[in-house]
């Protein structure tokens, strides 16, 4: 007996559709933007925007968390055409593993070929200070689950797919570099994720160093593994908005937004500058 394919190809074309209807711009590329960090998409980089409640596409789920706004932007970067979420919904939501994954699958629909993932992230690597960037090489999913598990949509891709260079080297190499020309306090890291919502305990903190952890936080990681199930190529980018549990001050929430405000400038100019380079390379593809 096999279990039947879920509606996800069908559901993510109906809501590509309609937001196509909504805008001229056809984007290759899309940036998700973490908590505290969707001021990008209301700035002065973004221009033509249309802007798209989550709650006006047929199935997109709904963010709840606070930092989070709800709302696809598409518009130009730099001229690039560009999708922005700002926001996304997590796991630990209480929203399925499918429903976490969906607005990456529609993006795939719309003809995007690229993503930018961000998040607020915990810094577990004594290298990391609070406020700096760091630039994901690979990660460790903790999360106890995978989206891809259930019967494989081929139309999405390949049951069994290769993770080995998830994280695009290219995009990871420049990005770094135009960093580091700006003088922004970026790093390379490994992401660990977890579901949260509570924060970690310190003796779990001190397990994910010795994983090879440098960075933790509650989300990424599934829409990464659905965006390399399609092909989409993957550039990912953690702000470390407080070290880590036990490392430093208990955690809160207010912490995690406040440093991504701080950050808003340093962001915004090194997305700026890496979206007409990865701009370039999805012409090739
Ligand atoms: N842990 C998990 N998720 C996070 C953190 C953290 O310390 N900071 C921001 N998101």
């Amino acid at each position: 007996m096999s279990l039947p394919l879920s509606d996800a190809y069908n559901t993510a074309h109906s809501a590509a559709h309609h937001i196509c209807s909504l805008t001229p711009l056809r984007p290759k590329i899309a940036v998700v933007l973490g908590s505290g960090l969707g001021a990008f998409a209301d700035s002065e980089a973004m221009t033509d925007a249309v802007r798209i409640p989550f709650a006006g596409i047929p199935n997109f789920p709904q963010s709840t968390a606070i930092g989070h706004a709800g709302k696809l932007v598409v518009g130009k970067v730099a001229g690039v055409p560009i999708a922005a979420m700002q926001g996304r919904v997590h796991f630990y939501e209480g929203y399925s593993m499918e429903q976490v994954v969906f607005p990456m699958r529609v993006l795939w629909k719309m003809g995007v070929r690229a993503v930018i993932l961000t998040n607020a992230g915990g810094g577990i690597s004594s290298k990391l200070e609070q406020g700096c960037l760091v630039v994901l090489s690979d990660h460790i999913n903790m999360l106890g689950t995978n989206p891809m598990i259930g019967p494989n949509d081929d139309q999405f891709g390949l049951r069994f797919f290769d993770m080995s260079e998830a994280y695009d080297p290219g995009y990871r190499e420049f990005t770094l570099r135009e960093g580091h020309k700006q003088g922004i306090n970026i790093h390379e890291g490994v992401y660990i994720a977890v579901t949260g919502p509570s924060y970690e305990t310190p003796a779990e903190i001190r397990a994910f160093r010795t994983l090879g952890a440098d960075v933790v936080g509650m989300s990424t990681v599934p829409e990464v593994i659905a965006a390399r199930h399609m092909g989409i190529k993957v550039l990912a980018i953690s702000c470390v908005t407080n070290l880590a549990a036990g490392m430093g001050a208990p955690l809160d929430h207010k912490e995690v937004l406040e440093t991504g405000e701080k950050v808003r400038g340093q962001f915004i100019s090194l997305l700026t500058a890496v979206i007409p380079k990865i701009a370039a390379d999805v012409e090739r593809l």
